[in-house]
């Protein structure tokens, strides 16, 4: 969602005439756009304002901008009390109002094109952020609080969007949401939204992010199973093996249903790639509660998973970790190891296999399980082929193009 925000900030920016430049010197804004899920993210961005002091001195007519997610945590009076050179703060709930932010401070806009370019990733792949928020209580999350409760944007506004950068050269659309599946429209389901955007012409993958297990339906898996340029895969943040944690942590299923769900999936779509989300040292997490998430690793077949280490945030001082810093540190630890085992065998298995891989490069791509994917020449850059899979090394596969 950060990510997508900056590229629309970005883009506010073009429409105003100005162009990134990675060099601070030349400068004329710049934008830092917070994160405070985790306690570490705050404090980056905290010491990278701090670092900024420095430009600002040397160029006092230069404009800085603090948004997202910290910044409406911490608010706007604590931050220019602790950094009186900030101009503007912008929260995450006020994001889509930056643009008026920014002309009170630069002036109205000398151009008028639109223009979108990805920052952060292929420029293959554009973001369409269909809903903000989360109506969700998770008990460790601190995104409801910084962003509000879920607000879907319209499914006329979605395809505007996605069809827009569709004819701007993108081939594959990420949809984006903190709960994307919980979207609905008017008259609009989920995968009625899937099924309109996945008819728009030019379009090669759709991909969506973040899914929650509560809503999926069997409206979707019959769209899996029958629409393949629906990603074999999904990120689905699943944050612990226990039942007991699970509980605790207000996600509303249990192992085995999160199990279950997968199992429709993988039925419904063979050999899709599920990643997920893990987090470690929560309050009371016992060795038992542990060792029940190692053993989800391997029996949901995960190509990858993030852990993070339980970060209490402030605003729910009573969920203080339990745990000491070096034990959660330890259990951190033996779970990287056991996820990065698990990934080279899901990676392994796919050796003799055929993907479908949509090409960055000639000799670059990703397969639609997310997979990077290397040949010897032959691919096109922007379409799609097959690849039959003859190795993996590290991360990556590689093949040649059938
Ligand atoms: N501590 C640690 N990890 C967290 N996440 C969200 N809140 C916290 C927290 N307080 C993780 C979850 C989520 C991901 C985006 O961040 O795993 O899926
Ligand atoms: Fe946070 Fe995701 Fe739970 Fe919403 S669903 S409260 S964003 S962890």
């Amino acid at each position: 969602m950060n990510e997508a925000d900056s590229e629309n900030i970005a883009a506010a920016f073009r429409r105003r005439g100005y162009t990134l430049t990675e060099d601070l010197k030349k400068a004329d804004a710049v934008v830092v756009n917070t994160c405070t899920v985790r306690q570490r993210a705050e404090d980056k961005a905290i010491s990278q304002i701090g670092r900024l002091r420095k430009w600002k001195l040397a160029k006092p007519e230069g404009k800085l901008f603090i948004v997202g997610c910290a910044a409406q945590k911490l608010g706007e009076k604590e931050i220019k009390n602790r950094f009186p050179f900030v101009d503007e703060v912008v929260g995450a709930k006020a994001i889509e109002k930056f643009e008026d932010s920014l002309i009170a401070q630069l002036g109205p806009s000398p151009k008028s094109e639109t223009t979108h370019q990805n920052l952060f990733r292929s420029p293959l792949t554009a973001y369409v952020t269909i809903m903000r928020g989360c109506s969700l209580k998770c008990s460790y999350c601190i995104v409801p609080a910084v962003r509000g409760p879920a607000v879907f944007l319209s499914a006329e506004a979605i395809l505007e969007d996605a069809a827009a950068k569709i004819k701007a050269g993108a081939k594959e659309i990420v949809l984006l949401g903190q709960t994307v599946n919980a979207w609905r429209g008017a008259k609009t389901t989920f995968s009625e939204l899937l099924s309109k955007v996945l008819a728009l012409p030019g379009l090669q993958r759709l991909r969506f992010m973040s899914p929650h297990p509560l809503y999926f339906d069997d409206t979707f898996t019959a769209l899996l199973a029958g629409n393949k340029k629906l990603a074999r895969y999904m990120h689905l943040p699943v944050q612990s093996g226990s039942d007991r944690i699970l509980k605790l942590m207000r996600r509303g299923y249990t192992r085995a249903q999160y199990l279950g769900l997968l199992e429709k999936l993988r039925g419904a779509a063979p050999g899709l790639a599920v990643s997920t989300d893990f987090i470690v040292g929560y309050p009371g997490e016992t060795e038992e509660d542990f060792q029940e998430t190692l053993s989800l690793i391997e029996e949901g077949r995960f190509s990858m998973a993030y852990c993070f280490k339980y970060s209490p945030r402030s605003d729910m001082s009573e969920m203080a970790a339990t745990m000491s810093e070096p034990d959660i540190e330890a259990r951190l630890e033996i779970l990287l190891a056991a996820v990065k085992t698990n990934s080279r065998l899901v990676l392994n298995e796919r050796i003799g296999k055929i993907e479908e891989v949509l090409f960055e490069t000639e000799t670059y791509g990703r397969a639609s399980g997310n997979f990077a994917v290397r040949v010897k020449a032959r691919g096109t850059p922007g379409k799609m082929a097959e690849v039959l899979v003859a190795g993996a090394d590290k991360n990556t596969l590689n093949g040649k193009v059938l």
